[in-house]
């Protein structure tokens, strides 16, 4: 029995002792571990009388538990005192912010083009899209272009080789095929739910899509993007058009003083064709929409051509309708103040960073543009 209490005291002052948590683990194993000298007394009780491990069995797993409960705490205090000396390091600065996670942002011509969705949904126009290769019949035959005329050229069109039907095939020039499209309820991909089955007219749709011209300067890349607009229903007129689009830009640039202007122009596919300016002041690096004494360009717009009613099978005697077509990466940047739209697709993390959008900020009518 004595010699218990002398391997308990013994084993204590170890313990009380260790210096470090693999010093413990150690004194650990050499106790409880399955040489360990206690686990060598409780094996000894299996060869006693009955009488002797009445007595020692009581003694044994008493002194296991105690010296257990003892390397416990030792391990608790060890812990601790090692955490303290961390902090007292600096090692770990619980004070400091995580490190930040890389996130992705919405590019600023697709954030626009939400925007402008979520004007004109407001409005109650629905969303059509049409395929990015076109063949020469919608983009320019339907839309009232002559054969050889030279405005065919004037888009200076990236041409591909002819389909099995012999049809010319092209890259999109403009999104206006999406018009003739969604007259004729031909193969067009349909994105508000009212419009999933095309009925006939009334038609308000928006086309966004990206286009494609031979062409690439500071304000011209080969591939950017329009969306188009088409409302045909009984008795509209210019008046219509004009409403709308001055609504739409007040809301677009979220300002009241927004003042437009539209310059007559010639589209085959509209009579009459205009042209709308909006004022700004172009006299600093940044253009600011509704002050100064300058107007810019932002969108070309008229009545639907009776010529195309009739190719897509309406009676321009019973339907009229108005379209316009705005370049969407030109409005962003001039919302957004971006210098060059040629940096809109370089791929660019910074610039993408500095100009990108949340994808949090999902512009609906409810919640805000942006
Ligand atoms: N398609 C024209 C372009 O690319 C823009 C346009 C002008 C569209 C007048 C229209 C319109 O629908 O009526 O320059």
């Amino acid at each position: 029995m004595s010699n218990h209490s002398d391997l308990e005291r013994d084993l204590a002052a170890q313990i009380a002792g260790a210096a470090d948590l693999d010093q413990l683990d150690q004194l650990r194993v050499a106790a409880l571990g399955k040489a360990g000298v206690i686990s060598a007394l409780l094996r000894s009780l299996g060869q006693m009388s009955a009488e002797a491990r009445k007595t020692e069995g009581p003694q044994i797993n008493g002194l296991r538990d105690r010296i257990g409960a003892a390397i416990a705490a030792r391990k608790a205090e060890l812990e601790e005192a090692a955490l303290e000396a961390e902090l007292a390091a600096g090692a770990l600065d619980l004070s400091l912010p995580a490190p930040p996670r890389r996130k992705g942002q919405v590019h600023p011509t697709l954030q626009v083009m939400d925007e402008m969705i979520a004007i004109f949904a407001e409005m109650g126009f629905g969303v059509a899209e049409g395929p990015d290769i076109e063949d020469d019949f919608h983009n320019f035959t339907a839309l009232n272009f002559p054969p050889r005329h030279p405005a065919r050229e004037m888009h200076d069109t990236f041409f591909l080789k002819p389909g099995p039907d012999g049809e010319r095939r092209l890259l999109r020039t403009h999104t206006s095929p999406i018009q003739v499209r969604v007259m004729r309820r031909a193969n067009v991909a349909v994105g508000a739910p009212q419009f999933a089955v095309f009925q006939d007219p009334p038609i308000r749709i928006v086309g966004p899509g990206r286009v494609y011209r031979c062409d690439s300067d500071a304000t011209h890349t080969p591939m950017f993007h329009q969306m188009e607009g088409l409302v045909i229903d009984r008795d509209i007129h210019m008046g219509h058009l004009k409403w709308t689009l001055d609504a739409f830009c007040r809301r677009f640039f979220e300002a009241e003083n927004v003042v437009t202007r539209f310059r007559p122009h010639h589209f085959p596919f509209t009579e009459p064709s205009a042209e709308m300016d909006v004022q700004c002041d172009r006299s600093a690096a940044q253009i600011k929409i509704g002050e100064g004494s300058d107007w810019l360009e932002i969108l070309g717009g008229g009545m639907v051509h009776p010529n195309i009613l009739r190719t897509c099978g309406l009676d321009p005697d019973e339907w009229q309708g108005f379209a316009f077509g705005m370049g969407v990466d030109r409005l962003a940047a001039l919302k957004y103040g971006m210098p060059d739209l040629r940096d809109s697709f370089t791929a660019d993390v910074r610039w993408l960073t500095h100009y990108g959008f949340s994808a949090f900020a999902d512009p609906n009518p409810a919640s805000g543009l942006s």
